[in-house]
């Protein structure tokens, strides 16, 4: 395929566009602009195949432990309900204790009325997390805030990072007699969701029943004084950037209203039916896995783009860094072996069309090859929405077009462009679980357990051993000469 450029494949193949394109749930996605020939796709099938996906399909949604560092289950998909009968009764059992404890929020009794308390309507959710126990509500709120159903509904806000001024401009806005706030982390452990936890429960003061938590480590949370009925439990089945349809999205249900939470795991139980009936070549999270490998282990490209044209999906780039670099940045195999090719990309991306306001050069006339991936909704009766559809579908087309007459644009560029309706909870849920079982065929396909995290572990150890000499404590003596010149020059500044 080195020599072919994807202009002349369209030219002799006018059926091109409608044969590479693929429907899943609410979803239409055009991969004909990628350098494939059907031959290319039966190869790469054949890869699919031989490194057993079906197999590992059965075995995740069964309950097998695959994800084998952790000994434990994947089983996001049971939160849409598909999966084992008692995953399934795990979750149930947690939406119901989500609908009460959402219930009592609405009607100002949380933390109960002992001692005739006054009801007190709240105002404020604040939720405090990090990466997946923050950028799927976050993302998910940004997208569909302009739908809340009602105006009654509380104001969301979102606190990660440590930086006193993350979480100190969101208190700044509320008022503990009418916030609550909510403590997410599967662990209880991570350092900053910690330390933010503490500052917002002294913030509450005298409201301090007006915090809840979401957790799989209920003793921890309990003895960080959340009352028990407002601990909500996260299972130990779903990975933190898997997590957002769990109670760890909570915050949805408050903010957006109980059936946008619905719409958003009707969407991703569309998808999870899609891609467990689905053959393989005619299943979207598999063909997308696919071209992902092409280009990372084939073509070496080491980054893909997100190009979100619609600026309520502005963080999705964000969400997708975790879910795929997290998931599948790694060089060890299951086998414990070194993987011998690359596996996933840098993903980098930005908001269409500020984006091409930005960095697009790079893409049609740099020197890496960027596959891009262009996610579109049907534009609004708006001269505005108009104008950004036909940049979205020009920038695809230029990339994979170039100019035949002009060598500064060479073209042969790929990109998917995948088109929403409409963005609403349900295309949403649709296009984030297509993304997740995208990941899950990608770890296959790189015999990579995409369900652990150790490269992270290391750093916060040294942190936590670097913490002391912030406040003046002794540098370790492990400490290299760069990291001790910086400490010597912050601390003293
Ligand atoms: O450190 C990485 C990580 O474990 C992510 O995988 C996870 O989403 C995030 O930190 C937060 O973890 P927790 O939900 O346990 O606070």
């Amino acid at each position: 395929m080195r020599d072919v450029h994807m202009r002349d494949m369209f030219a002799s193949d006018p059926a091109r566009a409608s044969r590479f394109a693929s429907h899943a749930g609410p979803l239409y996605i055009d991969y004909s602009k990628h350098r494939i020939t059907d031959e290319t796709i039966t190869l790469l099938l054949a890869l699919a195949r031989a490194r057993g996906v079906e197999g590992w399909r059965t075995r995740m949604l069964a309950g097998q432990a695959i994800n084998t560092s952790e000994h434990r289950a994947v089983l996001h998909t049971a939160l849409r309900g598909s999966g084992p009968a008692a995953a399934l009764a795990e979750v149930e059992a947690t939406l119901k204790q989500m609908r009460t404890l959402c219930a009592a929020i609405r009607a100002g009794t949380i933390g109960g009325t002992a001692g005739g308390a006054p009801q007190t309507r709240i105002t404020d959710v604040i939720s405090i997390g990090i990466g997946g126990s923050d950028l799927g509500p976050r993302l998910v709120f940004d997208a569909l805030a302009s739908r809340r159903p009602s105006a009654d509904l509380p104001r969301v806000h979102f606190a990660a990072n440590s930086d006193p001024a993350d979480l100190d401009d969101v208190l700044a806005q509320c008022v503990p007699a009418r916030t609550v706030v909510i403590v997410i982390s599967k662990t209880f452990t991570t350092a900053e969701t910690i330390a933010n936890g503490r500052a917002a429960r002294d913030w509450l003061g005298a409201h301090a029943a007006h915090l809840i938590a979401v957790t799989n480590n209920l003793k921890e949370a309990q003895s960080f004084g959340v009352p028990p009925q407002q601990v909500l439990p996260m299972p130990e089945w779903a990975g933190g950037r898997f997590s957002l349809w769990s109670a760890v999205g909570f915050s949805i249900m408050l903010g957006l209203g109980e059936e946008a939470f619905d719409d958003l795991l009707a969407g991703a139980a569309a998808i999870d039916a899609h891609f467990i009936q689905s053959p393989l070549h005619a299943n979207a999270p598999v063909l997308l896995a696919l071209l992902s490998v092409w280009y990372s282990s084939f073509w070496g490209a080491q980054s893909r783009a997100v190009l979100p044209y619609a600026q309520r999906l502005a963080l999705l780039p964000a969400y997708l860094q975790q879910l795929e670099m997290e998931s599948n940045g790694k060089r060890i195999d299951r086998d414990g072996l070194p993987v011998g090719y690359a596996t996933t990309p840098v993903v980098l991306g930005g908001v269409g069309a500020n984006s091409q306001h930005s960095f697009h050069q790079l893409f049609h006339q740099g020197t890496h090859l960027v596959p891009c991936e262009f996610i579109v909704t049907h534009p609004a009766d708006d001269e505005r929405s108009r104008l950004l559809a036909a940049n979205a579908l020009a920038q695809s087309a230029v990339l994979m077009q170039g100019d035949a007459h002009d060598a500064a644009y060479p073209g042969n560029q790929p990109s998917t462009t995948i088109v929403l309706p409409a963005l609403t909870a349900h295309t949403l849920g649709a296009l984030l679980a297509l993304y997740e079982h995208k990941v899950f065929v990608e770890g296959v396909l790189w015999n990579l357990n995409s369900f652990d995290q150790p490269g992270v572990e290391l750093g916060k150890r040294i942190a936590t051993r670097l913490l002391p000499a912030l406040s003046g404590g002794a540098v370790p003596v492990e400490t290299d000469a760069s990291t001790r010149a910086l400490l010597a020059r912050i601390v003293k500044a």
